[in-house]
Parts: C-alpha cells; sequence; structure tokens
C-alpha cells in the first residue's frame, strides 16, 4: 500500500508553533513513528505553505497508484474552494486530520470548507491524528 500525507501551511514548524496547542513533538519523529508501526505501507511525505502547491501535488498523486491521501490542509481547510474541488477531482480517498480540537477553537475554525469532499474527518488527537487517518485509509481498503 502506498500513503500520502499533506501538510499545509505552517505545519512545517510543528514541534516550535504554538506547542500548547499542537504538542512538542515534530513531523519527522510522527513518519518515523508511523513507519516503524506499519512496515509493509510505502508512507509519502509532502508540505507546502502554498495553496496552489497542494493542489498540483493532489493531482500529481492520480498518476502513482497510491491508496489515499491523509491531509492536514492547516488554514486552508477553512478558506479554500479550490482544494474542495481539488479533493473532488482525485481518484482516491482524503482523510481530512486536525491535530487540535478545531471545535474547540475560535469560531472561524469551527468550519472546513474541505470536509464535504473528503471520506472523513479526524480531529483532535495530536500527533496521532495522522495515525488514525492512515489507518482509515487501510481499514477502508481492506473492506473493499
Ligand atoms: C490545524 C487547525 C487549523 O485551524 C489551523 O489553521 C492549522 C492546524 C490542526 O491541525 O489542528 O494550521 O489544521
Amino acid at each position: 500500500m502506498k500513503i500520502l500525507i499533506m501538510n499545509g501551511p505552517n505545519l512545517n514548524l510543528l514541534g516550535q508553533r504554538e506547542p500548547g496547542i499542537y504538542g512538542s513533538g515534530t513531523m519527522d519523529d510522527c513518519l518515523n513513528a508511523l513507519r516503524t508501526l506499519h512496515p509493509r505501507v510505502e508512507i509519502d511525505y509532502y508540505q507546502s505553505n502554498i495553496e496552489g502547491e497542494l493542489i498540483n501535488r493532489l493531482q500529481a498523486a492520480m498518476n502513482e497508484h497510491i491508496d489515499g491521501v491523509v491531509l492536514n490542509a492547516g488554514a486552508y481547510t477553512h478558506t479554500s474552494i479550490a482544494l474542495h474541488d481539488a479533493i473532488r477531482s482525485v481518484n482516491f480517498p482524503v482523510i481530512e486530520v486536525h491535530i487540535s480540537n478545531v471545535h474547540q477553537r475560535e469560531d472561524f475554525r469551527h468550519h472546513s470548507m474541505i470536509s464535504p469532499a473528503c471520506k472523513g474527518v479526524i480531529c483532535g488527537f495530536g500527533l496521532n491524528s495522522y495515525r488514525l487517518g492512515v489507518e482509515a485509509i487501510i481499514y477502508a481498503r481492506q473492506e473493499n
């Protein structure tokens, strides 16, 4: 199996950015733990602070025979119709994830533009949200 994890803006700063909200673990720690836990799953990773680059990466994944994408779109979650459209355009499932529980936070984080286009949503479990996202794709694949 092949799964792509994608992070949007400011998530390159995980470990330093608002540790009270996002924790002190880095994305490298998270990816190492995931690859150890699921050695038979190829886990690729992409991060960009730029909306169009995230869309380009999603579209490129259509030619890579991947089983699904775990996407933390960061603040673009709340604003991006373009990402919504891109997710609807691809031929694999996309799982929306958030480290924090966005529903416990500011009102502007309560609405997601991308949720209706995603297969499901996971939020509030810290870096474990990525693991749960990966496992959602693995289990969905086993059901088919
Ligand atoms: C986030 C939540 C978003 O509201 C925020 O803009 C982020 C991170 C999360 O993982 O909790 O950048 O997606």
